[in-house]
């Protein structure tokens, strides 16, 4: 009999990535992420393409994670998949299936909050990492979502600001296809900030009260600025492109670093965990090192793979569930707009 080890299957697909992981007892046995690159010549997601994408890959998705697990099926305690908050077409397709296999296997259904997962992304074991102490604050930073959020418990978080427009995922994004670059630009900023000056051209911050943020402007400054470069000067993005990623990423990790000594300031929190594609962004990571020894922040980035989106953090979050006996029945439904 198979006694104390509890096995969870996660599946996300909120966005435009298929994924599927096995967790046992915290511990992440495989983490399959099927990304869609149907996307890149569309220069952003495409709905309809991405639900179509999922229907093709979540079968393969789940059958590998399974595989490279070393479970069968009929092993699982649990699934957990993505409720929200999402794309609908996206989220009804890794929904339906979880709540046909749940059923099938007569194993509990758990529903999962795609934002809580992933700040809870930092609970998963991991050898070397040392996870976050209650109470601290999270910042996922993606392409579709820009929030500071205290956490004093698993299930106890606060949003206490976020975007009123774009996410700072999409800044990086809509630049660079101003800059003519490919999708996602966010890498490919990156890499080419660290050849360029940050303090060659200088866009303003957007003024928004309090810990909200705003991203609309800032892209649509540098659109007017390209326009107006370009005028006089029609090689100015070929002879200047590294200095203006440069510049764009300064301004982004400053509007991002401003909110956050501000939520410091005004929780007195100073633990501040990451998360989300854009975490990935060497500029962000710098400025939070440089944090911690001239502010003394304690700061946390959980491994690349449970930053952007991927179905290892949604089989954490089902592993807590689990344990607390919080399931979901086959009534539960896709919900693009979940709060947190
Ligand atoms: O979390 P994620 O994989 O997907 C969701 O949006 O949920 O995040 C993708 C976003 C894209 O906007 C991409 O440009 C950005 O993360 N990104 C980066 C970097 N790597 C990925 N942005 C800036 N610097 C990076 N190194
Ligand atoms: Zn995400």
């Amino acid at each position: 009999m198979r006694s104390n080890k509890i096995y969870i299957l996660g599946i996300e697909s909120s966005c435009d990535d298929t994924a599927a992981s096995v967790l046992c007892n915290g511990e992440i046995l495989s983490n399959v992420v099927a990304n869609q690159a149907i996307h890149e010549k569309y220069g952003g997601v495409v709905p309809e393409l991405a639900s179509r994408a999922h229907q093709q890959n979540i079968v393969p998705v789940v059958d590998q994670a399974l595989e490279q697990a070393g479970i069968s099926a009929s092993e699982l305690n649990a699934i957990a998949f993505t409720q929200g908050p999402g794309l609908m077409g996206s989220l009804l397709v890794g929904t339906s299936f979880a709540k046909s296999l749940a059923y099938g296997l007569n194993r509990p259904l758990i529903d999962v909050n795609h934002m809580q997962a992933h700040i809870l992304a930092h609970f998963i074991e991991k050898e070397g990492y040392e996870k976050p102490e209650f109470p601290f604050l999270a910042m996922t930073i993606s392409g579709g979502h820009t929030q500071i959020v205290r956490v004093d418990a698993y299930f106890k978080m606060t949003v206490i600001g976020e975007t009123i427009d774009d996410a700072v995922g999409e800044a990086f994004d809509k630049s660079g296809k101003i800059l003519g670059l490919g999708y996602p630009a966010g890498p490919e900023i990156d890499k080419r900030a660290k050849l360029g000056n940050p303090k060659a051209f200088n866009f303003t911050k957007p003024k928004v009260a309090g810990l909200n943020f705003s991203f609309s402007g800032l892209k649509t400054a540098i659109l007017y600025f390209v326009q107006k470069q370009l005028k006089e000067n029609p090689e100015f993005i070929e002879a200047h492109l590294n200095d203006v990623c440069a510049s764009i990423q300064y301004t982004i990790v400053e509007i991002l670093m401003d909110k956050l000594k501000l939520a410091v300031k005004e929780t007195g929190i100073n633990r501040i965990a990451i998360g989300g594609g854009v975490s990935a962004n060497s500029g962000i990571r710098a400025a939070l090192k440089q944090a911690e020894t001239q502010q003394g922040w304690d700061t946390f980035v959980p491994a690349f793979e449970y930053t952007t989106d991927n179905a290892a953090m949604i089989a954490i979050v089902g592993y807590l569930k689990y344990l607390e006996g919080d399931f979901a029945d086959q009534t539960i439904m896709a919900t693009a707009r979940l709060k947190l």
